[in-house]
Order: C-alpha cells, then sequence, then structure tokens
C-alpha cells in the first residue's frame, strides 16, 4: 500500500470488481480511457481479466481511495516493460466520475511517478492518451511528462479517426523537478508524506 496525501494506492481485492465492473462500462469514464469505449463488459469478462493480471509480474495494479473516508474512487496501472537494457513503466488511471477535476488526477499521477522512480527505479515512464483528452494531456504535462510523439489517426471513436498522444519523462527529469512537482501538487501535505518516507 502507497499512502500519499489524501489518496491510498492498494492491492485490487475481489470485492472491488463490482465497482471496477460499474467504472468499465461507463460510456464517459470509457471515452477518455479506452480506444473502444463502446466495447461492454460483462462482470464475468471483469473478473477473468482480473485473474489474469494478478499473476502477471510486469503489471502492477492499484485500487484508488481516499484516506480520509477509505471511499474507492479509482484505478491506476504501472504495466513493467523493457525496450533494449532501459526499464520503463507505461502509467494509466482513471477515476469515479464524481471525482474528477478535484486535483486528485496529479495526485495519483505523482505517486505513480514516486513508485516508479524512488520504488521501482525505473529509467523512464510514458503515458498514452486520445487526441481529444485535453484534461488528462493537461495533467501529465503539470506533473512534467513532455509530448514525444503522435501516433497520427490511430484511434476511432464517434464516427471518425483522432491522433494518439504519448508522453514521457526521464528519471533524471523528474528527480530535477521532484521537491517542486511535491511542493506545488501535495501543497500542506508534502512535509508529512517526507516525515513519513525518510528513513533517516
Ligand atoms: C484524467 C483524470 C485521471 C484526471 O484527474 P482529475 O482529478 O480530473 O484531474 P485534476 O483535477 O488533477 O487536473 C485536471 C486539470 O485539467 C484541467 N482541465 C480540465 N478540463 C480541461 C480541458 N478540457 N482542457 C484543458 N484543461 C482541462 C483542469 O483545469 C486541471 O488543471 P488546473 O489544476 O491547472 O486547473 C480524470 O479526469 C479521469 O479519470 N478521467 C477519465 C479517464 C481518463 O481520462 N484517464 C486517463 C487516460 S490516459
Amino acid at each position: 500500500m502507497f499512502e500519499f496525501g489524501p489518496i491510498r494506492l492498494r492491492a485490487w481485492e475481489r470485492e472491488d470488481l463490482k465497482k471496477v465492473h460499474e467504472w468499465e462500462n461507463d460510456f464517459e469514464t470509457m471515452l477518455y480511457s479506452r480506444g473502444m469505449p463502446q466495447q461492454v463488459k460483462s462482470y464475468d469478462a471483469v473478473v477473468k481479466y482480473y485473474e489474469k493480471e494478478m499473476d502477471r509480474e510486469d503489471r502492477l495494479h492499484y485500487i484508488i481511495e481516499l484516506r480520509s473516508s477509505n471511499e474507492t474512487i479509482g484505478t491506476a496501472v504501472i504495466r513493467l516493460h523493457d525496450w533494449g537494457n532501459v526499464r520503463r513503466g507505461n502509467i494509466g488511471t482513471y477515476l469515479d466520475k464524481n471525482y474528477w477535476n478535484k486535483g486528485l488526477g496529479k495526485i495519483i499521477t505523482l505517486a505513480l511517478l514516486e513508485i516508479s522512480f524512488y520504488h521501482l527505479n525505473l529509467e523512464k515512464c510514458e503515458a498514452c492518451s486520445i487526441e481529444y483528452n485535453k484534461r488528462a494531456h493537461k495533467v501529465l504535462e503539470d506533473c512534467g511528462f513532455k509530448r514525444y510523439g503522435i501516433e497520427r489517426k490511430s484511434v476511432f471513436v464517434l464516427g471518425r479517426k483522432w491522433d494518439w498522444y504519448c508522453f514521457d519523462i526521464l528519471r533524471e527529469e523528474y528527480i530535477q523537478m521532484r521537491e517542486d512537482l511535491l511542493s506545488k501538487i501535495l501543497k500542506d501535505e508534502m512535509n508529512e508524506y517526507l516525515e513519513r518516507t525518510t528513513l533517516l
């Protein structure tokens, strides 16, 4: 479990699957999270997915909870992969719609960067998202990601093709801006986090 400001990232449990099933069938949430938002999923398909993913060592799946109320508000993932000899993680997240635009996405993204660089020792982190997902792009850029490429007209949604935007951040870039990001995004909760995670 990883506690960071107002949120907690913890393991998925079976009792979370009902909520995940609801989110994965919510068109608006999937419109921003998936290339095929109309691909509805049965509860059994969600269970199967969960069982397969939990066996993989190259996936870190998290449920996001509010520390104040223990309410489950979304999911996040780091997909590990090596290309050449560079260890990298591809991150993704979605929140329950009731929690959009409240600053939590940036906090989750920063938590995923802390895990990636300070715990997993990755060299870079990547994230991709559809052209119209301006909110996600703002979150990534505010957390230090840079757009490094565009896969042109790669996703077909709502009657037309859209570009697929790819962002990344290198370990050394993150380390350089870490304190600034922690203070901007975690604000008053930065000191509590640093005190709790500093061993000496
Ligand atoms: C993407 C997501 C995780 C972001 O979390 P969030 O809590 O809503 O984001 P935050 O509140 O931390 O930040 C959103 C920022 O985008 C800005 N924003 C919102 N809509 C915007 C738009 N249409 N254009 C540009 N910026 C926008 C907000 O003003 C805010 O920036 P600010 O803090 O400078 O004002 C969340 O909205 C979500 O789950 N969306 C659906 C799934 C999804 O898109 N997942 C990501 C796929 S890569």
